[in-house]
């Protein structure tokens, strides 16, 4: 099983062929319908990946400026989609080349987490930095949402471990956001490509629980953690 800098480096179409299938019910984009009802100017979004939330994002934006630190990744999120209102760039999620008090809203979609797996002894500085190059580029008032996992193939909702457990915690209650929990889950052709599509990006232990449960229709929860910034 390739690691994820691997997947972000050389694999952009089998990550797409995941996240292609995530959010069946699209819940996250009824989310973000009502939250950005009133359509902020420029959005900044962090670890755009393959376009899946930068798609659903610039429906609401005049300007969205979407960064992410492979390149691999930006290739592919050109090719499926080039869009007018979007501008994509290579950057670290702790160096955006941003001015100061520029966005309206900032997006980062499952993309700061990996930094508690990446970073196992002070991961929780390299998210603060984040957090802080977040807020030093969002005017008064912008919305600031932070997307993370909560579980996939599981029935309930919860921190998939102790670090994104602290990670969460940390924006709970040191940082002012609030979570929304919501259900995305994954709809499949078969039972069959479910496990090998959900393998190859999160492990064979991930492919043996798919195959358990013998369905084309995996369970995923997200948190969507939230607050306006104010300078
Ligand atoms: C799980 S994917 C999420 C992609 C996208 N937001 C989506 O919704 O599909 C994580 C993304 O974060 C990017 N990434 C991981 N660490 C990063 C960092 N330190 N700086 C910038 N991008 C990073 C990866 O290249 C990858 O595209």
């Amino acid at each position: 099983m390739p690691s994820y800098q691997e997947i972000y480096e050389h694999h952009a179409d089998r990550y797409d062929e995941l996240v292609d299938r995530e959010d069946c019910e699209n819940h996250l984009g009824q989310w973000l319908d009502g939250a950005l009802s009133s359509p902020p100017s420029l959005v900044v979004e962090l670890g755009c990946g393959t376009g899946r939330l930068t798609r659903m994002l610039a429906k609401h934006a005049t300007i969205l400026r979407a960064y992410d630190g492979y390149p691999h990744m930006i290739e592919r999120a050109q090719q499926v989609a080039a869009l007018q209102n979007v501008t994509y760039k290579v950057s670290d999620n702790a160096s955006l080349p941003e001015a100061k008090h520029v966005a309206d809203a900032i997006f980062a979609g499952w993309t700061i987490g990996h930094l508690t797996g990446l970073f196992p002894n002070d991961w929780k500085s390299r998210v603060e930095a984040v957090l802080d190059g977040m807020d030093r580029i969002a005017k008064n008032d912008a919305r600031v949402v932070i997307i993370e996992t909560l579980g996939t193939c599981v029935d309930a909702p919860s921190p998939p471990n102790e670090r994104l457990g602290a990670m969460y915690e940390l924006l709970e209650s040191q940082r002012g956001f609030r979570c929304d929990t919501i259900s995305t889950d994954y709809e499949f052709e078969s039972a069959t490509a479910a496990a090998r599509i959900m393998g190859f990006f999160f492990g064979e232990g991930m492919a043996e629980r798919v195959r358990m449960r013998d369905t084309s229709r995996v369970p995923e929860w997200t948190g969507i953690w939230w607050r306006a910034h104010r300078t």
